[in-house]
């Protein structure tokens, strides 16, 4: 059968069995099979009609007959594209999400390009925001924290294969391995979907660790004690920005408020909705 013939016959497999459309099922199948043969898409455009040996059909029957189980794609090839960026993920990391460039981008515009900047990125997974940051802004200066010594593990590997050397690592819970640190811009992803959400059922979460996922039972938690302890490591008219859920953006906003932060604002994700929450803070 011709590789074009087994991309075909797998675009369709995963459209009947994901519910993916013609165009998401196509890439996977194509990274799946690219994965394989250690090929880039251009390669295998060119040699579509050639036959795919044994071997390789196999090997790609066994990738596909796990995508079709839902093991999420970037379980499956150990990888994804972030800011950029190829980063290592595996099942002890939460699978980088291009909404969170969103709020990569929002720091960038408050972290100045050639003067010093001390950044905490707090709960860094396999280090997508820190890195991403790091690699924009090389006089900034990055810590990365995680209570998961695993994913740690996973971040420490994406900064040495990336070259990326203004990020430092720690394992901490929150702020507890920071305590006398101030820093000049705080960003985080944390874990915010309720204990019991119908989606943690659903999907890539399913494959993902529930410690990154899960805060309390309305999901804030963690954004509570984070926005509560981050006055204390904050320089005066720092920024602190968080992602959130899609129904938390107010919440989040009036909890900044009670901690003294100002200009308060919300940027919105690719479907447009308000998915971080950003605030100055101010002593006063
Ligand atoms: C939603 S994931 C975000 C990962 C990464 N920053 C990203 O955006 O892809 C939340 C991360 O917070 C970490 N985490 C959860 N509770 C923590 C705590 N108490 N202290 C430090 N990190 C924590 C988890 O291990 C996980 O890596």
């Amino acid at each position: 059968m011709s590789i074009h013939a087994r991309l075909n016959a797998a675009q369709q497999r995963l459209k009947d069995t994901l519910g993916l459309n013609s165009r998401e099922a196509r890439l996977e199948a194509r990274l799946l099979l690219q994965d394989i043969l250690g090929v880039n898409h251009a390669w295998l455009l060119s040699h579509e009609n050639d036959a795919l040996e044994d071997q390789a059909g196999i090997a790609f029957q066994s990738l596909l007959t796990r995508r079709l189980s839902g093991e999420p794609m970037a379980h499956i090839l150990g990888r994804r594209e972030f800011f950029g960026l190829d980063l290592g993920v595996t099942a002890n990391t939460l699978i980088p999400r291009p909404d969170t460039e969103t709020l990569v981008e929002a720091a960038l515009q408050r972290i100045p390009q050639n003067a010093p900047c001390k950044v905490l990125d707090l709960g860094t997974g396999t280090g997508a925001i820190a890195l991403a940051i790091a690699s924009r802004r090389p006089h900034a200066e990055v810590l990365a924290v995680d209570f998961s010594e695993t994913a740690l593990q996973v971040a420490i590997d994406n900064a040495a294969r990336l070259g990326i050397s203004n990020v430092r690592f720690l394992q901490s819970n929150w702020f507890s391995g920071v305590a006398g640190q101030i820093f000049d811009i705080i960003v985080s992803n944390p874990p915010y979907i309720a204990a019991g959400d119908i989606h943690l059922t659903r999907g890539d979460l399913r494959f993902e660790p529930l410690s990154a996922l899960v805060s309390g039972d309305d999901g804030l938690d963690d954004i509570w004690h984070i926005i509560a302890a981050t006055p204390q490591h904050l320089n005066q008219n720092g920024w602190l920005l968080l992602e959130h859920g899609y129904d938390q953006a107010e919440r989040v906003a009036g909890l900044m408020r009670q901690h003294h932060f100002l200009e308060i604002g919300h940027t919105k994700d690719l479907a447009q909705i308000p998915r971080v929450t950003f605030g100055q803070f101010n002593r006063q």
